[in-house]
């Protein structure tokens, strides 16, 4: 190894340099302003067509995954919607993906470039389903992989989702470096991004989203198909945001232009992501609002200098679930579908529900996919999980429950509700944020037309919003 100061400040202070040896993107050259970038032209220079995407992705297991039709649940949701209402719900089934997950389509692509471009392996840095996606795919491509993992809270006691999701990193042969919470991940991954040489295949760039793409497409084929007409609403689990964002995209690159773009997050609200007290106190790793709204309202809070994962620009509503809901469903399905699926996939099923009672019996909702389960994702290994923590769990109404003290499931599906965020104050939030990152004085007509596109919206929109703050 070389001498170089591998100090954290020395390190850190190399970042720029190590993102462009290890990703071969040079994000300057997009970059407009502090805060606004060229981002399609980002997107489309990955150089990587649909037609590539689907090709590549045929050859290592991933894609063409089946939709379903939930008969049974669409009959039981018209059980209990107005007359006239229920719409059909539509499951694609993303489990089917190698890897158990969407996150399959989303390392697929970084994997076909980190080994044409000759790189020897791949490092991300998650604790979740894409650690298990980039070294199933790693595998399949001869390359090595590196997950590096927050496992542990100061107890060394790991929440059983996250170790399960480290035992399929490890089923793949890749090797897991396993952290207790805390500030180091991002430091770890430049160090060992810069020993390696490895490719860096971050969950936030335009490969990853690329290769999410292929989801909206399908969906859009896939529903034609079985529904003759678009789908008017499709549910999307976020975190993140990579997933709405690519299924969003491809859904218009398809011409589904006025199907609803509705996300989904577990409430979590309260929790603090970053807490050591609170990391094994939520019984969900993903798909919540501690990922969910900061990254939202601020997208460029990531391990590359930008997103392409920006969340507001496609999501027309955003309806949060409690855990007790999304248990209750993910049962549900299980004993009235015959599907046993796990609770990020299961999230958008619970939110699906409410939405289809409010919608026609002609209108079409598709739950944009599901993942594996087992082991600590079961809801059973959770919930013993959350009552060893000192979590109360009962049933009655989830309307009263509190995370990180309570998790109440519902006794009959109508308790299945949801809520409905306000979409106006996340835009806001997200104004906000631009504005602690660079002065609104200093901001011209290239950041309004960024900050409108980014969140959906007109300039005037903007501009007015501005005034009222
Ligand atoms: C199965 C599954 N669904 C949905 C999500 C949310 O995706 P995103 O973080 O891109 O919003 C995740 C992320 O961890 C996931 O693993």
């Amino acid at each position: 190894m070389s001498s170089r100061d591998m100090s954290y400040h020395a390190v850190m202070s190399r970042k720029n340099e190590i993102m462009k040896a290890s990703l071969g993107i040079d994000y300057d050259d997009y970059i407009q302003s502090p805060i606004a970038f060229d981002y399609e032209r980002m997107m489309s220079e990955t150089g990587y067509s649909h037609a590539d995407v689907e090709r590549i992705q045929s050859e290592t297991k991933v894609g063409n995954t089946p939709l379903f039709e939930l008969h049974n649940l669409t009959q039981t949701v018209r059980r209990i919607s107005p007359p006239g209402k229920g719409a059909r719900i539509l499951l694609k089934d993303e489990a089917a993906n190698a890897s158990g997950s969407f996150k399959a389509r989303r390392a697929s692509i970084s994997a076909y470039e980190a080994q044409q471009k000759g790189y020897q392996g791949m490092i991300a840095a998650t604790s979740g389903n894409y650690g298990a996606a980039v070294a199933s795919q790693a595998a399949q491509r001869g390359l090595k992989a590196i997950i590096i993992q927050e496992v542990f809270d100061s107890r060394g006691v790991g929440q059983p989702e996250i170790i399960e999701k480290g035992r399929k990193c490890e089923a793949y042969g890749a090797e897991v470096l396993k952290l207790s919470v805390g500030p180091e991940l991002f430091y770890l991954l430049l160090r060992t991004l810069e020993e390696t040489g490895y490719f860096n295949a971050s969950l936030y760039t335009p490969f990853g989203v690329r290769g999410v793409e292929s989801l909206g497409l399908e969906i859009a084929q896939q529903v034609r198909t079985a529904c003759g007409k678009d789908p008017d609403a499709v549910v999307i689990t976020h975190a993140g945001g990579g997933n709405l964002t690519g299924t969003a995209r491809g859904l218009l690159v398809a011409g589904a232009i006025s199907t609803r773009i509705v996300a989904c997050s577990v409430d979590l609200s309260g929790l603090h992501m970053a807490s050591d007290h609170d990391f094994n106190r939520k019984s969900f790793t993903t798909g919540h609002t501690g990922f969910g709204v900061p990254f939202a309202t601020w997208p460029d809070r990531v391990d590359v200098p930008r997103n392409a994962a920006r969340s507001l620009r496609y999501m027309d509503e955003y309806q949060l679930v409690t855990q007790g809901e999304v248990f209750y469903v993910t049962e549900l399905l299980s004993k009235i579908e015959g599907l046993e699926r796990g609770p990020a996939g299961n999230t958008s099923l619970t939110a699906a529900i409410t939405l289809a009672r409010q919608m026609d019996q002609d209108q079409v909702v598709v739950v944009q996919e599901t993942e594996y389960t087992g082991a600590g994702k079961h809801q059973n290994s959770q919930l013993s999980f959350a009552r060893e923590n000192g979590i109360e769990v009962r049933l009655g109404d989830p309307e009263e429950s509190v995370p990180g003290k309570s998790i109440v499931i519902p006794k009959h599906l109508d308790q299945v509700r949801g809520k409905i965020q306000d979409m106006e104050r996340l835009r806001t939030s997200y104004l906000k944020n631009a504005a602690n990152q660079y002065p609104v004085d200093r901001w011209d007509e290239t950041d309004f037309n960024f900050l409108a596109e980014d969140l959906k919206v007109s300039q005037d929109w903007v501009r007015q919003r501005l005034t009222d703050l």
